[in-house]
Order: structure tokens, then C-alpha cells, then sequence
């Protein structure tokens, strides 16, 4: 057989296959096909210059053309295995969705993509996917056209298209339904969340999880006919009928009306209502899938949330490189800190975390061994994140750390204080990293023996959750320092986005405005819940009320005075009564009491009656962060729009379907954000004053 590519078989596998390809019978550019033991055919995926499998229309073009040489092989069985360390397919290769506008062209590749997955579907011979590491999307979709799909021990398959604002596209829709329970099939859809092998074999979803040792029998006795397959799912033929899936898909309506609105998130209830109108019939549930899937593909929350993905990939690009960092010495085991050590020491680094209060590194570890409990899959994996997160009231561990992040107060002198004791104590190679939120970096570095080794490591609360770390350079920062510290950033699988030092850096900064005019709409007599409402309503994750308590009202209280001190940002007053409750120990959350109460499971307790928000509410709210965000650029605190709003997006939630605010403001036009801000500023007063950037974005002088 011809080759279209002449090096033969260079990549190796991602572990030795005992079992498996003889010599190349054909090398594609992508894949490669040969004939092992047993005349079984084997394809492997092999993505030229990528280090990840994706599928794209040319990984896809190859494979139909493999389909026609296996067919004309006289195979008795065909294997599809990756031959990549990290997994089988990881999703359908994002570039090929990015900046369609078309419909109609989409639809025309989407059913060209579909015929050569229904001819794979529809070979005679058995197939197998051969199943490590990630199989997502479109991945899982090929593995969904093969006959047997066995898992390896690390798998993880899972269809995530609903958080880019779509719905599988690739046959997934109609084959995982009809493979598994309906409602469970709907719920991975609709979740975006992955499953592990052992959890795929309990939904039906793989047919077998296995060693690699076991590959050859298991393949021989899928080939032969011999592996157990669960017979069909019962209740395919219920949700066959309507009436039990309307009824199921309304407790589905209701339950993404919790988590997205439908007219920003379109996706979930596209998705549902393709499954109640044609559920049970494929055909017409492939057709319905092409034409929905091209539809919310060109659709504005669909490329906003691929923009959000090319941002997060970018912002992981700046991650790259060796920090040299297996050791983590925090000191303050409080909120942050406490945090900071636990997922530090999830993600495989030794840890050890001192506090004045002792009490306050066993709360730390306490909540670690909860949050591991929650999130860590095995009872080993637990076991070794709690024996790697040391409590070292002496502070021990800091004359052997490769990095030091101080996370006490925010106080410029107890901070200082710390560095005085801490510096002689450290390594000479070691990183000196503070937490602050707000104290610019200048101010923290002097009386520093090695000013050039402190760096601004800015986390986000909840650590978790948040994403983002703002990487906060100054002016004796050095280089080396910083790339460690992005290349930490990249270790604990966190997001660096590089700031300059200035007051609140640019994340609290922005979002200081937002949350002030929340408080001057509370001293209005607006209900904060209509204040938070009016800003989930434009798509926040959470109303500035319950974001200031979740802050903690003391820390926001500190960054404002701070921030209004330091810099000539038109922000309000700070009202009188916020300075009271921190005073009475009101602080938020943490305290079970702040702007809101808190219930046992620490969740605010809202009522129920406030009225719905006025149209300029959201405008009062959010067009001051945009406002401070402009200044931002314009002041080179961060380098260019793509950083800013992938900062907002992964440190606030900003809503991911509007691209962030630079997007959202470019979308909306900055003429008409300018006009706003002016019509505020004559209402409300000079905090509403326009920013000097406008200007040049909406292309006056
Ligand atoms: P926290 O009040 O929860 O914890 C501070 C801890 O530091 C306490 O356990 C205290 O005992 C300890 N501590 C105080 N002085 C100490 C010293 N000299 N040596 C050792 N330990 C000492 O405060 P939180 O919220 O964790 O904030 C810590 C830092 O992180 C602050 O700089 C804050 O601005 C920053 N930050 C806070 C965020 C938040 O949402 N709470 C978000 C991002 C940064």
C-alpha cells in the first residue's frame, strides 16, 4: 500500500503494548494502520505536530480513507488506540469551530463528518476503541461508533461541548442515549463533566475497564465474540415513549434554568429538546443534531466561549517552562493561605504551613482533608495529598522551601515584619511570594536583602474555583523570578496573568467601582437583592453584595481604603455602616453574617419579595468596571485586551458568554459605552467620569 507519509512508525506507544501492531501496513499523516496478531486490524492516531489527539477535518479525511483499505483487508477485527501519552482524543480540534459564521457551511461539513463516523459504525467486522487518558467530544464519539469500548485504567470520557455553548455534534447526542440510561446520558451532556473508567463501565458506557496487561485477551474475546456485553438498557425502550420523556425533560429545563439562563446559554435546551422531540429515533435525531449543533456553532454565546477557551490556552502558554518548585512554604493559614497549601499540595507538592495560631493551621487542615475528601478520587490519592501538607508551627520548612508565599493580614507592616524574619532564613535560590491583594509590591520589597526574588503571586478566593493567579511584577522583580513564577502557576494548574504593581493590581481594581456602587444603591433603599439580581442578569456568577461577602467585608474594606488613598480612580465613599459591621465582627461569610445572613450550609439568605432590577442597574454596575478596566490598559497594567479579559473571566467569573469586559465593550461599541458612562456621570456624579481610553477605541480624538 502506498504512504502518504514516509517516516514509518517513529512515535512510541504510551506504554509498551504487549499485544498489538505488526509493521506499518500503510502511515497516514495522522494515523497509522496495520494488520497485528489474529488478523486483527490496528489503527493508531498519531496527530502530526500536536501533542494532543484532536479530531480535525484532516484527522477525520484519513480515517474514511483508512475505513476503505481496513475494508478491503480482510480483517477479522479492527482496534482504534491513541498513541499518545496523555490519551486517546481529547475533543474535536477547537480551531476548525473558531470564527464560522455560516451555518449552512457548517451543516455541510458537520454531515460529511458524519458519514465517515457512520461508516466506521457500520463496519462488519468488530471494533474495539481502545481507550487511555482523555476521550472527550468528538472523541468519544468514534469510541461511541465502535462496537466494544474498553477502558484503560486512567480514562476519562466525557462530552464538555455544553461549556463552549454547544451540544455533541458528532452522532454523540443520539448514540450515548441510546447506549445508556437516556437521563444518564442527558446528564453527562448536559454537566460537561467526565467519568472515570469504573464509572463508565457502571453506566454501560465502556464495556470493559482493563490493564494493559489484559489488552490481548480482551481484544481476542471482543474480536471473537466472546466479551460480555450488557444487554441494552431498559429504559431506552421507556424514554422510547414521549410521554416519559417530556416529563423528563421538563425536571431537565428546570434544572439548567438553575445554572444558565436560556437566552445566553441556548445549548442545554437545544440539547433536551432535540432528545424529547426525536429521542429513540436515531435518524432523525442525527438530523436534528447536525442542524442544531451548526446552528449554536456560529451563534455569539458559542464563539464567545470558544474565545474564552483560546484565552485560557494562552494564558497556560505563558505557563510553560521548569519553576524548579517541589517545595511550598505558606505562612498564614487563614482563608487564602490555608487554601493555597491544600491545593499546592493536591497537586503533588510538598507543602508546609505556619501560623501564629496554631488553631489556625488544624482548621486549614481540616478543610484540606475535606476538600481532598470531595475531590480526590482515591483513598491514596488522599492519604498522600494529607502526608504531603505538613502543619509547621515553628516554621520550619522555610529555610528548605523553594518558595515562600506569605499570606497574612493585609497589612503593610505585620507583611513587612514577616519578610524581616523570614529572608535570612530562606534559600539563596529560593522565591519570596506574597499574596497581597492590594499593597503594591514596591512598598513590600523595601528593607529586602534580594528585592529581585519577591514576586506578587495573587490568588483568588475560592482557590479551588478560581482559576487565575495575577503574577504581580515591580521594578526590581527579576526576570528569572518571574518566569519561575509563571511556570509554578503552570505546575499547580492555575492560570498566570502578568500585572504590573499598582494599587489592587487590575483585577480588585476593576472590580472595586462594582462593588461601591452596589453600596450606594443599598444607601438608595435598592434591596440588595435586586442588586444582585440586576448583575446576574447581565450574566455575573454572583450580585456584588453577595461577592463582597464572599471577599470578606474587612479585606474589601481594606482594598478600598487602599485604593482611595493610592490612586485618583473616581471611586464613592466608603459608607459609614459598612465600616460598623466590620467593626461588630460582620465580615462576610466567614463570619455567618455580613450584607446577607448565612444558613448552615453557608449560604446567603435571600429574600424573596424584592422587585426586579430597573434597566440602568446593571449599567450603574457594570460600566464603571469597563470604565476601570480601560484606565487599566491605558496605564500598561496589564499588556493587551486578550490578558484582561481572560483575568476577569478565571479570577471573577466575569460571564464567560460575553468574551470579558474588553470583548463585550469592542461588541457593544465603545461610542456607546461612552455616551453611557456621560449620562451617568451627569446623574450620578464624576465616578461615572469616562475614562481617557475610550477615546481611542471609539475613534475620537
Ligand atoms: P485571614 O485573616 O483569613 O488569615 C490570615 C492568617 O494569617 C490568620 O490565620 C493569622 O493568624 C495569620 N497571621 C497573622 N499574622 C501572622 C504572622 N505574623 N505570622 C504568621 N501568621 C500570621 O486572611 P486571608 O483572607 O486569608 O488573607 C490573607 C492575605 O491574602 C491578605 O493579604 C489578603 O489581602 C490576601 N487575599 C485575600 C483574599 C480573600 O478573598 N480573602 C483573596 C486574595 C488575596
Amino acid at each position: 500500500m502506498p504512504a502518504t507519509n514516509a517516516s514509518v512508525w517513529k512515535t512510541p506507544a504510551p506504554r509498551k503494548m504487549e499485544f498489538g501492531p505488526r509493521d506499518a501496513a500503510k502511515v497516514f499523516t495522522h494515523w497509522r494502520l496495520s494488520m497485528g496478531p489474529d488478523d486483527i486490524a490496528w489503527l493508531l492516531l498519531d496527530r502530526s505536530s500536536e501533542s494532543t489527539n484532536t479530531l480535525s477535518e484532516s484527522v477525520l479525511a484519513e480515517l474514511d480513507m483508512a475505513l476503505g483499505d481496513i475494508e478491503g483487508m480482510g480483517a477479522k477485527g479492527l482496534v482504534i488506540r491513541s498513541t499518545k501519552k496523555g490519551g486517546f482524543i481529547a475533543g474535536a480540534d477547537i480551531h476548525d469551530f473558531k470564527g464560522v459564521t455560516e451555518a449552512r457551511e457548517v451543516e455541510k461539513r458537520m454531515r460529511r463528518a458524519h458519514e465517515i463516523v457512520d461508516r466506521l459504525a457500520a463496519l462488519r467486522i468488530p471494533t474495539v476503541a481502545l481507550i487511555h487518558g482523555y476521550c472527550l467530544g468528538g472523541g468519544l464519539e468514534l469510541a461511541l461508533a465502535c462496537k466494544y469500548r474498553m477502558a484503560l485504567g486512567d480514562a476519562k470520557l466525557g462530552f464538555p461541548e455544553i461549556m463552549l455553548g454547544l451540544h455533541p455534534g458528532l452522532g454523540g447526542t443520539f448514540r450515548l442515549t441510546a447506549l445508556i440510561d437516556p437521563v444518564e446520558a442527558m446528564t453527562m451532556m448536559l454537566m460537561g463533566k467526565t467519568v472515570h473508567g469504573k464509572k463508565a463501565k457502571a453506566l454501560g458506557l465502556v464495556d470493559a475497564v482493563i490493564e494493559e496487561r489484559h489488552v490481548e485477551n480482551a481484544v481476542r474475546a471482543a474480536v471473537a465474540g466472546k466479551m460480555k456485553k450488557d444487554g441494552g438498557n431498559w429504559k431506552s425502550s421507556v424514554f422510547g415513549l414521549r410521554p416519559a420523556r417530556q416529563l423528563a425533560a421538563r425536571q431537565m429545563r428546570g434544572e439548567a434554568e438553575k445554572r444558565a439562563p436560556k437566552r445566553y446559554y441556548p445549548a442545554p435546551y437545544r440539547l433536551i429538546d432535540l432528545w424529547e422531540e426525536h429521542g429513540g429515533d436515531s435518524k432523525a435525531m442525527q438530523e436534528a443534531e447536525i442542524a442544531s449543533f451548526s446552528e449554536l456553532l456560529v451563534s455569539e454565546t458559542a464563539q464567545n466561549l470558544i474565545r474564552v477557551f483560546f484565552l485560557r490556552e494562552k494564558l497556560k502558554g505563558s505557563a510553560k517552562g521548569e519553576s524548579g518548585i517541589r517545595h511550598v512554604h505558606v505562612i498564614g493559614a487563614g482563608t487564602m493561605g490555608g487554601d493555597i497549601a491544600a491545593w499546592c499540595a493536591a497537586r503533588g507538592l510538598r507543602v508546609t504551613l505556619a501560623d501564629l495560631d496554631r488553631n489556625a493551621i488544624a482548621r486549614a487542615i481540616g478543610r484540606a482533608a475535606a476538600f481532598y475528601d470531595q475531590k480526590l478520587h482515591s483513598s491514596i490519592e488522599r492519604r498522600d495529598a494529607l502526608d504531603r501538607l505538613i502543619p509547621d508551627f515553628e516554621g520550619a520548612g522555610a529555610a528548605k522551601a523553594d518558595l515562600v508565599i506569605e499570606a497574612v493580614v493585609e497589612k503593610l507592616d505585620v507583611k513587612r515584619k514577616v519578610f524581616d524574619g523570614i529572608e535570612p532564613k530562606m534559600r539563596k535560590d529560593a522565591i519570596l511570594a506574597t499574596n497581597t491583594s492590594s499593597i503594591p509590591l514596591e512598598a513590600l520589597r523595601e528593607g529586602l536583602t534580594f528585592p529581585d526574588r519577591l514576586v506578587g503571586l495573587h490568588f483568588f478566593n475560592p482557590v479551588a474555583k478560581m482559576e487565575l493567579v495575577e503574577v504581580v511584577a515591580h521594578d526590581q522583580a527579576s526576570k528569572a523570578t518571574l518566569d519561575r513564577a509563571h511556570a509554578f502557576c503552570g505546575a499547580i494548574d492555575r492560570l498566570p496573568a502578568a500585572v504590573k504593581s499598582a494599587p489592587g493590581f487590575l483585577v480588585n481594581r476593576a472590580l472595586t467601582p462594582y462593588l461601591t456602587e452596589a453600596f450606594v444603591m443599598l444607601d438608595e433603599g435598592t434591596p440588595k437583592e435586586t442588586i444582585d439580581r440586576a448583575a446576574e442578569e447581565f450574566g455575573m456568577p454572583m450580585g456584588p453584595i453577595e461577592l463582597a461577602d464572599r471577599i470578606g467585608l474587612d479585606i474589601g474594606l481594606e482594598v478600598v481604603r487602599m485604593l482611595k488613598d493610592r490612586l485618583d480612580d473616581p471611586i464613592a465613599d466608603i459608607p459609614a455602616w459598612l465600616e460598623k459591621k466590620v467593626d461588630r465582627g460582620e465580615t462576610g461569610r466567614k463570619a455567618g453574617k455580613g450584607l446577607y445572613g448565612y444558613d448552615g450550609k453557608r449560604k446567603p439568605k435571600k429574600g424573596s419579595g424584592a422587585p426586579g432590577p430597573g434597566p440602568e442597574m446593571a449599567e450603574r454596575l457594570l460600566l464603571p468596571m469597563l470604565n476601570t478596566c480601560v484606565r487599566c490598559l491605558r496605564e500598561g497594567i496589564v499588556e493587551d485586551e486578550d490578558t484582561l479579559d481572560g483575568a476577569m473571566i478565571f479570577a471573577t467569573g466575569f460571564a464567560p458568554f460575553r468574551g470579558g469586559p474588553m470583548h463585550y465593550a469592542r461588541r457593544r461599541g465603545a461610542s456607546d459605552i461612552l455616551e453611557t458612562l456621560r449620562r451617568l456621570e451627569q446623574q450620578h456624579g464624576p465616578r461615572f467620569a469616562p475614562d481617557k481610553g475610550w477615546d481611542a477605541m471609539s475613534g475620537e480624538t
